[in-house]
């Protein structure tokens, strides 16, 4: 069985020295397909050729919370443009994060909301990038309740809220997070989320699993992600990769 990496920058500079040849190895690694997140206007442009190249990788385009305080409206257009090339199936990641507060945050909200009334116009989810600022994301998604759907990436936070996102159409994403030491809450609110709500991904190149801490992550180890989960929740792990697989289609409407 393949599986599927829902969040992987593969764009990321640190594979622009072999991206190519990691991407090759994908079948070896059993990697059914991935998505890569943009940061910027930038990265979105170089999404849109990766994902032209190969054929395992899907993109989504969109400008992170850290690099919002500059965007202009024409920034955004183009955001726009480029979500209408072939094989970009979100807006993302997009959010709020007041732990970095590389931006002013009442820039962070608007240019949030900009990002959302374009996923809805587009009829396209979102990937959220939400970081110490829980309430605020949640509050500006209900605003949009009914038009957008989306997953919280590498969600970490209660499974009470983890329930509030659900119910706003959103799909729980869980990280190599879930595998480290002091994560025990992490892996008390994975335990409950019911498969049907479960997304996984590395955030590769960030976020490596255990063992491999330290390392530069990669999709493959997105099944020690799914290992960990397997044994927390007590089920097969092809059970598992069965839902989180047809959950990624189904949210991103991948139909391979
Ligand atoms: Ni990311």
């Amino acid at each position: 069985m393949k599986i599927v990496d829902s969040h992987s920058h593969i764009d990321d500079e640190k594979f622009d020295i072999d991206r190519e040849e990691v991407i090759s190895l994908f079948d070896e690694n059993k990697i059914d397909f991935i998505v890569d997140p943009a940061s910027d206007v930038k990265s979105s442009e170089k999404i849109v050729e990766i994902v032209k190249k190969f054929s395992r990788v899907y993109g989504a385009v969109g400008i992170h919370p850290h690099e919002v305080e500059d965007i202009t409206d024409d920034d955004l257009k183009k955001i726009y443009n480029l979500s209408f090339s072939n094989k970009i199936v979100a807006i993302g990641e997009i959010g709020l994060d007041y732990y970095y507060d590389n931006s002013p945050r009442e820039k962070q909200k608007e240019i949030f909301r900009k990002q959302l009334e374009i996923a809805k116009k587009r009829n396209l989810p979102v990937i959220i990038h939400t970081r110490e600022a829980m309430q605020d994301t949640f509050d500006i998604l209900s605003e949009f309740k009914g038009d957008i759907t989306g997953v919280m990436h590498c969600y970490t936070g209660s499974f009470e809220m983890a329930e509030k996102f659900i119910n706003l159409g959103f799909y729980i994403s869980i990280s190599g997070v879930v595998t480290f030491k002091n994560a025990t809450n992490v892996r008390e609110m994975a335990k409950k989320i019911k498969l049907d709500n479960l997304l996984i991904e590395t955030d590769s190149p960030y976020l490596t699993p255990e063992p491999n801490r330290g390392k530069r992550n990669e999709s493959k180890f997105v099944w020690l992600v799914a290992q960990k989960l397997s044994e927390l929740k007590n089920i097969e792990i092809n059970n598992l990769i069965y839902n989180t697989n047809s959950n990624a289609r189904n949210l991103f409407k991948i139909n391979n």
